[in-house]
């Protein structure tokens, strides 16, 4: 490993140790990832946001950041990347939807949307701050899908892997991995 790479792993376990794990939110039997005091660390924000779209360097046009912890990233993202950002929505947010996609959740189900803002073709980088059983982002994929764009890249910053996620959603770039 280089001095560089050595600097990176570093900056990055920096980062995954600011992830505060709560258990019993928001229900009894759930340890949810609390990421917002990396989010206020500004070389942890900095770090992982690079992490997260390196692999896709050049390679994308636009990101497309899921409703609402992926806003957070996606945003930073858009800007480190010096591209734009496409909000996929919940349902009923957008004035002017293009497209909905509805996904099974746990219990019920749910629907987002998107504008019709990006060139057909537009190569999307996804975005989101975790993958848990893939129901969001799998649709997202599909939401861009029926917008006429390409998904050339999905990132998150944390997989849950218990959840398996990653056999519905196919290839993601997961900054950090927790089983
Ligand atoms: C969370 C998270 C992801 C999604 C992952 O969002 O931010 O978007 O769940 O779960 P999945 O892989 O099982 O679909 P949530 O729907 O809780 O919305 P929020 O970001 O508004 O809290």
């Amino acid at each position: 490993m280089t001095d560089a790479e050595l600097a990176r792993a570093e900056r990055l376990a920096r980062a995954e140790r600011m992830i505060r794990s709560i258990p019993d939110y928001p229900e009894p039997g759930v340890l949810f990832r609390d990421i917002t005091p990396l989010l206020a660390d500004a070389a942890a924000l900095r770090t992982v946001v690079e992490a997260m779209i390196a692999p896709f360097e050049g390679r994308f046009d636009v990101v497309a950041g899921v409703e609402a912890r992926g806003f957070l990233l996606a945003g930073a993202a858009a800007i480190a990347a010096g591209v734009g950002l496409v909000p996929i929505r919940k349902q009923g947010k957008l004035p002017r939807p293009a497209a909905a996609v509805s996904y099974d959740l746990e219990y019920g189900s749910a629907t987002i949307e998107a504008h019709d803002d990006m060139p057909v073709g537009c190569r999307v980088l996804l975005l989101d701050d975790v993958l848990a059983t893939g129901g969001t982002l799998r649709a997202a994929h599909e939401l861009v899908d029926r917008l006429g764009a390409r998904v050339v890249g999905t990132a998150v910053l944390m997989e849950l892997e218990a959840l398996g996620g990653r056999a519905l959603v196919g290839d993601v770039h997961a900054v950090f991995r927790v089983s």
